[in-house]
């Protein structure tokens, strides 16, 4: 199965398309490369987000957009997290405008890109508007859980979105999936990539529990391992709340091992296309949870320390993104449709000439 690197390499080398063909391919491999950056930017925007709430920073800077009417506050304390967190999202927020108007710029064949260009941009605009809202109404429950639940989606949207623009496995003639035509599962592979995207929104709604557990205040609600005060269960709302995401925790390790092992098998039966990367996630997968559910008893015998925490939220993005992985890498919404996009006129820079434009 050819990368798209060998696939571009092989057509550098034998010259077997024309130049036009080659210079496309670049740029939507540039334009690739970028979601790519975009994507692991914002998981280490998530890192750093997740530092500010257990080291209690999340008011140091009480103003918004500056901190203390400043953009270059002293970086000390609380606001060397708050505002470290500020300035990876502006960072976050630069690379996502500018990975939109290159998907624009590079006129993708698939005109939903575009469409998806246009709302990504406009979730990190009202991402950043919401984390200006924690602050200036003092961190409301509401507010900071959706805070979460929007940065895990716009997390799984640049790793959609990332699939999308892929580019060369149209081209690559020994791909299981060249076009979205060809790809025609079974019902039984339909079931694994349902059984996949079921695990995802599972890890998802378990990410969100765990959001409310932290802005409740529910952390420290049963400090005792494995156990609440000694009992399986408790009578009082807070504690309900900690026993509820750690049973739940207990449930999806269960959920994504059965979904890894089933899309594995599946892979090995080859009845669906697969990306390598499919196979890599969903090996990961299972390794991810486990240790999530460790880290997650770490971090209450730690007392909530802002390292645990902090592992915690990252990896459980990233479990979320290996599962999407497994379950885009599988199916047809990866394929880039470069064979059957129209040759476009291109200038100097690589770019396509805009229609009506063109000397
Ligand atoms: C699939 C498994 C799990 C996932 C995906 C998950 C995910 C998360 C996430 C993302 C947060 C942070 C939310 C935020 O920053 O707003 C969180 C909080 C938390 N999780 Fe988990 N979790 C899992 C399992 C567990 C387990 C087994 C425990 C066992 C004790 C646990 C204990 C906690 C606690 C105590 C918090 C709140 C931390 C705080 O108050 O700051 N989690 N969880």
């Amino acid at each position: 199965m050819s990368s798209p690197v060998q696939v571009a390499l092989i057509a550098a080398l034998t010259g077997e398309w024309s130049s036009i063909q080659s210079r496309r391919f670049g740029v939507l491999m540039k334009v690739w490369y970028w979601a790519i950056a975009t994507t692991v930017a914002t998981l280490v925007l998530l890192g750093v987000g997740g530092t500010v709430n257990p080291t209690g920073s999340s008011l140091a800077c009480p103003d918004w957009p500056t901190c203390y009417g400043t953009f270059f506050p002293e970086m000390t304390g609380g606001v060397l997290f708050e505002h470290s967190h500020r300035i990876a999202a502006t960072v976050v927020g630069f690379m996502t405008c500018i990975l939109a108007v290159s998907i624009w710029r590079s006129r993708p064949p698939q005109r939903r890109l575009r469409v998806l260009a246009v709302s990504v941009v406009a979730l990190v605009i009202f991402q950043g508007v919401l984390g200006g809202l924690t602050v200036i109404f003092k961190l409301p429950t509401a507010i900071s859980t959706a805070h979460l639940a929007i940065a895990m989606g716009f997390f799984s949207f640049l790793i959609y979105l990332t699939f999308l623009l892929w580019p060369g496995h149209g081209m690559s003639t020994d791909s299981p999936v060249a076009t979205e035509s060809a790809w025609r599962p079974s019902g039984r592979a339909h079931l694994t990539r349902r059984i996949a995207a079921v695990a995802a929104l599972a890890v998802y709604v378990q990410i969100l529990l765990g959001a409310l557990v932290r802005h409740m205040g529910a952390g420290l609600a049963c400090p005792d391992i494995p156990f609440c005060h000694g009992a399986l269960w408790s009578s009082l709302g807070p504690a309900q709340l900690h026993m509820a995401h750690r049973y739940a925790g207990v449930l999806v390790a269960f959920m994504v091992v059965a979904a890894a092992i089933t899309v594995l098998r599946e892979i090995r039966m080859g009845d669906l296309g697969a990306r390598p990367v499919a196979r890599v996630a969903a090996h990961l997968a299972p390794w991810l949870v486990v240790v999530q559910v460790g880290v997650g008893l770490w971090m209450v015998a730690r007392n909530i320390h802002w390292v645990p925490a902090t592992v915690h939220l990252v990896l459980g993005a990233t479990l979320l993104g290996s599962l999407l992985v497994a379950f885009l890498g599988l199916g047809p919404m990866a394929v880039q449709a470069v064979s059957t996009a129209p040759d476009l006129p291109i200038d100097e820079a690589g770019l396509v000439v805009p229609e009506g434009s063109a000397a």
